[in-house]
């Protein structure tokens, strides 16, 4: 339906992925597809934030990352204040926009009225700290460029775990983003494959919980391969 930027890293079907795979990164455990559970969830339906400028949100997310806008409404009457509130911003037909963030996902915003909500502190209890995208090489190298076209300075590249790069910067809302990079996968980047542990190394870290035992670390560490 939509033109997808990163459609040339969407993965194969379940089991046919691993084979291709120029070199396993970061934590060298490379689970394979068939071996590994499957998650409850297939993944993020859609990550809603919030702004008081939807305007200046949508032409940073489309001109400078490009995600492409793919549905703007406002509320429907009643979801603000009402007794339709479902945990929603409790403003009445507030803008709420949505964006292709590559892979099936959706980025959202709703845009509060100004000065009606404190600024966020993404190191509180329960908030987002940052959002991770995932790119191949050449959207890494592009990512910079348009950073430093439109003047948003940036840290990194940084080494974020063996074989996994990362660039940080913020959104016109003060929202901390990372785009990461498996720079060994080129354009079929496998998250999981790069992030899963051995069973060994997830135990030396977990052994330092409080409240532990040989069964519960058996449970979480079930799916880990060795
Ligand atoms: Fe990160």
């Amino acid at each position: 339906m939509q033109k997808h930027l990163e459609k040339s890293t969407l993965k194969p079907k379940s089991g046919s992925g691993s084979a291709k795979r120029a070199a396993p990164s970061a934590a060298g455990a490379k689970p394979s597809s068939e071996k590994r559970a499957q998650s409850f969830t297939r993944g993020v339906h859609h990550l809603a934030l919030c702004t008081d400028d939807i305007k200046k949100t949508t032409e940073f997310y489309t001109r400078v990352l490009g995600m492409p806008l793919i549905h703007a409404l406002k509320v429907p009457p009643g979801l603000g204040t009402g007794k339709g509130n479902r945990g929603n911003p409790p403003y009445e037909e507030i803008r709420h926009y949505f964006f292709d963030m590559g892979n099936d996902s959706t980025l959202a915003f709703f845009e509060i009225p100004p000065g009606k909500e404190p600024a966020t502190n993404r190191n509180a209890i329960g908030s987002m700290q940052h959002c991770s995208f995932v790119v191949t090489p050449k959207r890494f190298r592009d990512i910079e460029e348009r950073l430093k076209a439109n003047n948003i300075s940036y840290i990194g590249p940084i080494p974020q775990m063996p074989g996994l790069d990362g660039i940080y910067f913020m959104d016109p809302n003060g929202i901390r983003l990372e785009f990461a990079c498996q720079a060994a996968d080129g354009d079929d980047p496998h998250v999981i494959e790069c992030c899963t542990q051995t069973k060994a190394s997830a135990l030396r870290e977990l052994r330092t919980l409080p409240g532990i035992d040989e069964a519960w670390l058996n449970e979480m560490t079930a799916n880990l391969p060795d």
